[in-house]
């Protein structure tokens, strides 16, 4: 473990400040940071009666909980134990009998531009109706069910059906090959996996039932009872007789009424794959009462959300933030939100701002990649710039998943909040289940390129390898110090793994969030520089250079030795770079060009071309210290191309720097 911040970025201070305007303040959830300091007071005094009192608020209990935070077998923390719920229940059901009731609850837009609503009354009954029919394909509380969908609808009545009836879910983005999935399924145990014939993403017809087909076939996937496709597209896809039916098929004769299954607080609701630094991904596994106290607590705080908002969070549910600002929190909370099916450059880069202007979006919840890209779109053209839009309706913006840069984030504040609208760029993580670090609009001033402040009865702290506190301005190891109802209760099927990644024993049993930050000296402001271990950050999406090595070097025929680094990147925050050294020699010209292709999709196939590479180099070895361990440092040097400047001494093989600095 090292720390990425170094004393010469502290000194890079951004001093412009936005107050939230007053307006905002007057009618927000937390009005200003005179509130923000009595909940954060209120939490610090009495740390378990403030969590007791928000999950007494922002949950429905079919059993009131006694016991609030059982830390008996640390880290393995428990929340709520006794107490009993339902996800869906608390969704849905707690609507029924409200004004919510007829509210739209999800406007659905599909890539090609059509619209399909429907209210909490009809979400439920779809829920309850998908619910059913899981259990009249033997489904039952504590059997895991993967899911693997496009954005839709059916989708989000996926993930709450089985939380209906007390099965976990995984999601797995659609985006990730066969053998990701494969790698989940097995896993997780799934008994019944959930899908599509096909998804559409840019006026594209892709396949997704065909790759569960692949996947199911790798092998290991015996526990697969049943698969269930939704029909998306008309196009026919292949079923297997007994195990394949469609969405029309399981749904035929069931009831729209499911009675919700109650379950103890603690009860994973779902398990999301994510990369850490080594080995495979890890299901974090998320507890039912904890998770969904944050997910409605977060929707009202950081989002304000009002009964009149239009909410859209453009994430995948197939992430984190689609589990939680998609499929949960906004349901919760009662808020009408845009779901949409498409990619935000088509039918060309206007289409987010189309939809806003179309569907009076009040609240706007994106990555900062995708708001680089649009910029860069609207750079070269005019025609599809935010000022062609009417964006009035807005009122407030969100920031997720990476850093954002201060230039973005004057853009996304100027162009498309119109200067009116509070941004909160959100910091947290799969593993956290909510926000953790992030601006409250009503309250909080703020500055470009950082998250501010950490939610009251976060504890939050930046301190040294040995778990000491750091001065403000001097960067650090972002760690949490106490558990939250909210975080990963274990790593599925790998208790030690988890103890391992997550609470380290030199840093004094905190959460170790794996990111590198510094509070700035006059506010106490975190700003995230950067993850501290191998995972990348690309686009948004967590990758770990181990995974991508390991993909590589599964090509036994061709690949010797690989090595994996980031490199900053203006559009993807962080890029892949690959150095590789083959079996048969080091390829020039054409020919190293032609395998690059060749290893890139590879590397596609093994895990999804989000992890594809940017940058392939050939040597014909790696840098190693004398003992054989690999040079990193050095490799990230030259997949910036900038002149190695470290000491090299300690090197065994010096000629190769040159070799790998040639981008071919
Ligand atoms: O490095 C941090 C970055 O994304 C990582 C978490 O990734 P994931 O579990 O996929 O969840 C992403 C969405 C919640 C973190 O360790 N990250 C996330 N949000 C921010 C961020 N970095 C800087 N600023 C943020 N707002």
């Amino acid at each position: 473990m090292s720390t990425a911040t170094s004393p010469i970025e502290s000194v890079l201070v951004e001093n412009r400040v936005f107050p939230p305007p007053a307006g905002f303040s007057a009618k927000a959830a937390v009005s200003g940071m005179d509130q923000y300091q009595a909940l954060c007071t209120e939490a610090e005094k009495d740390y378990q009666g403030y969590w007791a009192r928000l999950a007494r608020e922002n949950v429905v209990w079919t059993k009131p909980f006694t016991q609030v935070l059982d830390d008996s077998n640390a880290p393995f923390f428990r929340w709520f134990a006794d107490g009993e719920l339902n996800a869906s229940a608390n969704c849905l059901d707690r609507h029924i009998g409200t004004p919510v009731e007829h509210k739209t609850a999800i406007i659905f837009e599909a890539d090609d531009g059509q619209v399909t609503k429907v209210t909490y009354r009809e979400l439920l009954e779809r829920v309850s109706q998908f619910a059913n029919a899981l259990k009249a394909h033997g489904v039952q509380k504590g059997d895991r069910v993967l899911i693997y969908m496009p954005m839709t609808i059916e989708g989000v009545v996926a993930m709450q059906a089985c939380a209906r009836i007390g099965a976990t879910h995984s999601v797995v983005f659609g985006g990730f090959s066969a053998k990701a999935v494969q790698e989940r399924i097995v896993d997780v145990g799934a008994s019944v996996v959930v899908t599509a014939n096909y998804q559409m993403r840019g006026g594209k017809e892709l396949p997704l039932k065909a790759i569960v087909d692949e996947a199911l076939a790798l092998g290991g996937c015996e526990g697969v009872r049943h698969v269930f496709v939704y029909e998306r597209t008309p196009t026919a896809c292949a079923m297997v007789a007994g195990r394949d039916k469609t969405f029309g098929e399981v749904l035929q004769g069931q009831s729209t009424e499911c009675a919700p299954v109650a379950v103890e607080a603690e009860h994973p609701l779902f398990i999301l794959y994510t990369s850490g630094s080594t080995g495979k991904p890890k299901g974090v596994q998320h507890a039912t009462g904890g998770y969904m106290l944050w997910a409605r607590q977060t929707v009202n705080w950081t989002f304000d959300l009002k009964d009149s908002d239009v909410f859209w969070c453009t994430a995948d549910i197939g992430w984190i933030t689609g589990h939680t600002y998609v499929a949960y929190g906004p349901l919760a909370a009662g808020a009408t939100q845009i779901v949409f099916e498409g990619v935000p450059t088509y039918p060309n880069a206007g289409r987010f701002w189309q939809m806003i202007e179309r569907h009076g979006c009040t609240i706007f919840y994106t990555a900062p990649t995708a708001i680089r890209s649009l910029i860069k779109a609207a750079d070269s053209d005019e025609k599809v710039h935010p000022k062609n839009w009417n964006l009035s309706s807005l009122r407030l913006l969100g920031s997720v998943g990476e850093p954002i840069n201060p230039e973005a984030w004057m853009w996304y504040h100027k162009h498309v909040g119109g200067e009116r609208c509070p941004i909160v760029d959100t910091f947290w993580q799969t593993e956290n289940g909510g926000h953790m670090i992030t601006p409250l609009p009503g309250a909080t001033p703020l500055v470009p390129g950082s998250c501010t402040l950490p939610l009251p009865g976060i504890a939050a702290a930046i301190v040294d390898e040995a778990g000491n506190d750091m001065p403000d301005g001097a960067g650090g190891i972002l760690v949490v110090k106490k558990p939250w109802p909210s975080m990963i209760r274990t790593i599925w099927g790998d208790p030690e793994r988890f103890k391992k990644s997550y609470f380290p024993e030199e840093l004094k049993g905190y959460y170790l969030a794996g990111d590198g930050a510094v509070r700035s000296a006059d506010r106490g402001y975190f700003r995230i520089t950067g993850r501290i271990d191998d995972v990348l950050n690309v686009s948004g999406h967590r990758m770990g250079t181990m995974e991508i090595e390991s993909a590589l070097v599964a090509k036994t025929d061709l690949v010797a030795e690989a090595a994996v680094v980031g490199r900053p990147d203006d559009l993807t925050g962080e890029a892949i770079c690959a150095f590789v050294v083959l079996k048969r020699g080091r390829p020039h010209g054409e020919e190293a060009k032609q395998i690059a292709k060749e290893l890139r999709d590879w590397v596609a196939k093994e895990i999804g071309p989000i992890a594809k590479p940017k940058d392939i180099r050939f040597g014909e070895n790696l840098p190693k210290t004398r003992s054989g361990k690999i040079m990193r440092r050095l490799l990230r040097s030259l997949a910036k191309g900038e002149a190695i400047t470290q000491d090299t001494s300690t090197l065994e093989n010096p000629a190769i720097l040159e070799q790998l600095a040639d981008t071919h």
